[in-house]
């Protein structure tokens, strides 16, 4: 063996990479890389990860990645049945309780929804159980907020977004409040839903022996100048799947009775006061 020369091993690698990393690189590079690259070789070192094992990962990881077009996003689809969007959402959004709270986007959220007024039916011809829908919009103290932008999303009774049935905008709509704050329209109630499961994650999934299935719920993402973006869902009580989405997305203040008006014999009904800081706000 030539002298001066290093053998890495199992033991001495990652303090050999680590080092390579210079010290007048950006400092938060520093932080997440140094992060990373312990937290890698620690779990190759605890799996003892095989050769055919990093191959299979390696076509797994290619395999993502060609999956993904402008209407599938396989990675995030990952990020989110491993629970990392939620960590993600739930580092961020370390709210108080008098702030509304958020929950993950999803891939259905379309640019350019349908313009809808108030009162305005989102969800014309599709057959299905009415539901009226109001929310109001409000500052951290509960005043009504105008001219608030909602895009609401959600699926077909039988548990399909739009744009997987075709290309044409349904169940969807962009509402803006007026002076109340309020935004008040009928459509038909959505249904709980796998997410996409054809796919690598969806192999994923079955190996870890877990479900592909979502809660019923109804999608909202409220935008006011001055304000919080609030990107949010409103489960629907009562669902078989509050206690396994599959992507983790559920919070107890976000979860309501929508059936409580069906005992007077009216529709079923989704209500709900959200509140949002000012930028620049705890
Ligand atoms: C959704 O709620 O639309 C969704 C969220 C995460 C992954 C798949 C779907
Ligand atoms: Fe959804």
């Amino acid at each position: 063996m030539a002298d001066g020369h290093i053998t890495y091993t199992s033991e001495n690698l990652t303090g050999a990479v680590l080092e390579r990393i210079r010290p007048d690189a950006d400092a938060r590079v520093q932080q997440v890389m140094t992060a990373l690259i312990r937290h890698v070789h620690d779990f190759v070192r605890e799996v003892e990860l095989t050769p055919e094992e990093w191959e299979k990962g390696v076509a797994f990881l290619s395999e993502l990645g060609r999956w993904c077009d402008d209407k599938r996003q396989e990675v995030i689809l990952l990020s989110d049945i491993l629970g990392v969007s939620m960590l993600v959402d739930a580092i961020a959004h370390r709210t108080h309780a008098s702030v509304s709270e958020t929950t993950v986007l999803g891939p259905f959220h379309r640019e350019n929804p349908p313009r809808m007024q108030n009162g305005q039916n989102m969800s014309p011809g599709v057959e299905g159980e009415p539901l009226e829908v109001e929310v109001r919009i409000c500052d951290e103290a509960g005043a009504p907020l105008e001219g608030a932008q909602v895009d609401v999303w959600h699926t077909s009774p039988e548990g399909f977004y739009d744009s997987q049935l075709g290309d044409e905008h349904s169940m969807r709509g962009r509402f803006v409040t007026g002076p109340d704050g309020v935004v008040a329209f009928p459509t038909v109630m959505p249904a709980s839903y796998p997410v996409p499961h054809d796919g690598p994650v969806g192999r994923v999934l079955e190996a870890m022996g877990r479900g592909p299935m979502r809660p019923t719920h109804v999608h909202f993402w409220i935008k006011k100048p001055g304000y919080r973006d609030l990107i949010t869902h409103i489960f629907k009580d009562g669902d078989p799947y509050l206690h396994e989405d599959a992507v983790f997305g559920v919070k107890a203040s976000l979860v309501t009775d929508w059936d409580a008006p069906k005992k007077d014999g009216k529709p079923a009904k989704l209500a709900y006061e959200f509140r949002i800081p000012k930028l620049d706000a705890a």
